[in-house]
């Protein structure tokens, strides 16, 4: 079991991982994780997110076919030789040949019906601000038992292959697919590297500085 460690350490330290050991992920730790999603925030409180945790191996090797599928199809597109090369892009394709054999996968989903039983407000930011906060306190609670994840959305290319598969009814929508697993050797937590705070904050009218003290 790893070291218990605090929330601020959990926040600095959790990023991508997209390759993992083939140590098996317990039912227990799953559980810690998806009590953590659900402490989210959501719209009108509704939590109208559902998350769908798949081990069988067949299962997983079908939907990281269509995963893969999704990937070439992007990869056909223009402009994607530009990013292609990043690190970033290399290590997304990376994880987008090997998906299907990770440990286990959370589809994270979420009710698109209107009125009250949906998420208020207009149009796909509100949809998505229904479900994104559970999948980060997911992410998080994983990191906090070691455990590696990567939010991923290539998947959605084959929505309606994928839910068919997985039997999602129409008024769902998957809006993550998470791998979760042990992070492989050489793979690490910590060390991203994100835009300062005194580039991206500012105070009382945008585009105004924190005055130096
Ligand atoms: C909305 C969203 C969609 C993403 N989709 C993918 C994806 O399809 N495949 C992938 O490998 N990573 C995906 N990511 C992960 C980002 O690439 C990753 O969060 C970013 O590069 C920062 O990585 P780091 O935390 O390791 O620095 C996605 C992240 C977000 C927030």
């Amino acid at each position: 079991m790893a070291r218990e460690i605090s929330l601020f350490e959990a926040i600095r330290t959790q990023r991508a991982i997209r390759r993992f050991r083939a140590d098996p992920v317990s039912d227990e730790a799953i559980t810690r994780v998806l009590e953590a999603a659900i402490r989210a925030p959501s719209p009108g409180n509704r939590q109208s997110w559902y998350f769908l945790v798949v081990r069988d191996p067949e299962t997983k090797r079908r939907i990281g076919e269509y995963y893969w599928q999704a990937t070439l199809e992007a990869q056909r597109e223009p402009g994607y030789a530009q990013i292609a090369s990043s690190p970033v892009y290399r290590s997304a394709d990376d994880l987008a040949r090997r998906i299907g054999e990770v440990p286990v996968m959370v589809l994270a989903c979420v009710e698109v019906r209107g009125g009250a039983a949906g998420p208020p407000g207009r149009g796909p930011i509100t949809l998505g601000a229904a479900i994104y906060p559970a999948v980060q306190n997911l992410m998080l609670a994983a990191r906090g038992l070691g455990l590696g994840t990567c939010l991923t959305t290539r998947h959605r290319r084959f929505e309606r292959e994928v839910k068919e598969l997985l039997g999602i009814p129409d008024h769902v929508e998957t809006a993550a697919l998470i791998p979760l697993g042990y992070p492989a050797e050489g793979e690490h937590f910590g060390g991203s590297r994100r835009r300062p705070t005194t580039e991206v904050a500012f105070y009382e009218r945008w585009g105004r500085k924190k005055a130096s003290a």
